[in-house]
């Protein structure tokens, strides 16, 4: 059964799987939303909350009526809605947010992540697993490189004071999004060869090569 935008209001809705999405947006959404384990199965709209892998043999359960949340995965005739943010389980300031929309999202849904600040727009679902990708660089991946920055210097004794790389993180993301690759600071920005290969070679194998790759793009 295909989807038209208006054929369920989603004035209210239920949302199936209580784990980081599910719980944030059920929190934020207070009384408009109902959150529910991913084996319940609910009358009217369901927001499905739950790991990819689900998404499909869920959606059959509830034709016509269901909207995933998944920013990789389509499937023809469920329509997606992927908020670009990381959840943790809790309510958050998701003003400018974008909501990444595939398919036929109804309006109802589309209004209610509005009033959380999310920004929507239309994503084709051709472009979707190239998208998620970036979205994973940018999230996943950058968490990745930060936590192993702090694993490093732990391991060798150094404990930084205060917010420790937090500080660096958040300027580096400021600059970037004010002035884009210009934003960019850095020995590999300005050419300082001799920095490079000197912080390089004071890295573990695995680790140089991400360096060296990464400072390279
Ligand atoms: N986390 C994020 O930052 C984020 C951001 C954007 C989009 N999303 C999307 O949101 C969806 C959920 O992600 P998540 O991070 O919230 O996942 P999660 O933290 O792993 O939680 C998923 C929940 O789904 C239920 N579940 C697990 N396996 C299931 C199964 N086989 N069948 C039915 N229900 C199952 C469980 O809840 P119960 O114990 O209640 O059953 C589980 O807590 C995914 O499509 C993801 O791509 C996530």
């Amino acid at each position: 059964m295909r989807y038209s935008r208006d054929m369920e209001p989603w004035t209210s809705f239920s949302i199936l799987g209580r784990g980081r999405a599910g719980r944030a947006l059920a929190e934020a959404w207070g009384g408009r939303a109902t959150l529910l384990p991913g084996t319940a199965r609910p009358g009217g709209p369901v927001l499905l909350a739950v790991p990819d892998g689900a998404v499909e043999g869920l959606a059959r359960l509830f034709p016509g009526r269901c909207v995933h949340l998944s920013g990789s995965l389509h499937l023809e005739g469920v329509p997606s809605a992927h908020p670009l943010t990381s959840f943790d389980g809790a309510a958050g300031d998701w003003r400018g947010t974008p909501l990444a929309l595939t398919g036929a999202v109804p309006a109802g849904l589309v209004a209610a992540f509005r009033d959380l600040g999310f920004a929507p727009f239309d994503l084709p679902a051709a472009v979707k697993p190239l998208y998620h990708a970036c979205a994973v660089l940018a999230s996943g991946h950058a968490a990745t490189l930060w936590l192993g920055a702090r694993e490093l210097l732990a391991r060798q004794g150094v404990a930084l004071p205060g917010r420790g790389l937090a500080p660096l993180a958040e300027a580096t993301l400021r600059n970037v999004e004010k002035h884009g690759a210009a934003g960019r600071t850095g020995p590999f920005v300005r050419g300082d060869a001799a920095t490079v290969a000197r912080d390089a070679a004071a890295l573990p194998g695995d680790w140089r090569d991400v360096f060296l790759e990464l400072g390279d793009l």
